[in-house]
């Protein structure tokens, strides 16, 4: 496959009303990157009720866009019911859309999120053979240890600042703005091929 860095789509949280597109990613994910993602095996009907909590408390998702679908997800976690010094953070990119440098930009997002949430220690739970994991993590300077067969790159993120807040709450708005223009322009493509059929 063709590498490089490439620019497939909008990346923005997703919202919880979006569970279902969520859904649909991790269900489209080949049965090994399934299996990475979630570090064992899993059934469909597990991912269902998974993606369904998207909108619990305190869990930032990120998904990059591909018109209206969701083709890759980073998600950010807290460990307990409030945001503490602690967080998980897992990564799914769909197959084609590997090794272009979607993981390491979801990567940023979550780092910085964590950071803005007062997350001292980010813990990405993945397989000991998840090379590519690693090699992001690497990016950003995370200090991988081993445990039980598992890798926890542990990252500690530099204290919120006015910067990081205001980084955030510019893409949110972004994001935001981008979501809105695709609605429109998917109304007005509905009422053209409408208007085309003699519908309305
Ligand atoms: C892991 C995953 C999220 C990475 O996303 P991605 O968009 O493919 O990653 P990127 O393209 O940003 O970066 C991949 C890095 O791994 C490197 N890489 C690829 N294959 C590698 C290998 N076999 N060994 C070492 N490094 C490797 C790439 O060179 C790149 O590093 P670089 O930017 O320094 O060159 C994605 O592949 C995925 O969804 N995999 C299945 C699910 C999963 O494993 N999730 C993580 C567990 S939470």
């Amino acid at each position: 496959m063709e590498t490089g860095r490439v620019n497939p789509g909008t990346i923005r949280k997703l919202w919880p009303s979006e569970a279902r597109k969520f859904r649909d990613h991790l269900l489209r994910l080949d049965a090994a990157s399934r299996h990475m993602r979630f570090a064992h095996a899993v059934s469909d009907s597990f991912i269902e009720k998974y993606a369904h909590d998207i909108g619990d408390v305190g869990n930032v998702v990120y998904g990059l866009f591909d018109g209206d679908e969701v083709r890759a997800a980073a998600e950010l976690k807290t460990i307990g019911s409030v945001w503490g010094l602690d967080a998980e953070a897992a990564f799914s990119v769909e197959q084609p859309l590997q090794e272009h440098g979607i993981g390491t930009e979801l990567m940023g997002r979550v780092i910085r999120a964590a950071r803005n949430r007062g997350v001292r220690n980010l813990r990405l739970v993945c397989l000991a053979d998840n090379a590519k994991m690693r090699s992001i993590a690497k990016h950003y300077d995370a200090d991988l240890r081993f445990e039980y067969g598992e890798i926890v790159g542990e990252i500690v993120p530099r204290s919120p600042n006015y910067f990081s807040l205001l980084a955030e709450a510019v893409d949110d708005r972004f994001g935001f703005m981008m979501a809105v223009l695709d609605l429109q322009s998917r109304i007005v493509k509905t009422n053209t091929d409408l208007r085309r059929r003699d519908v309305i």
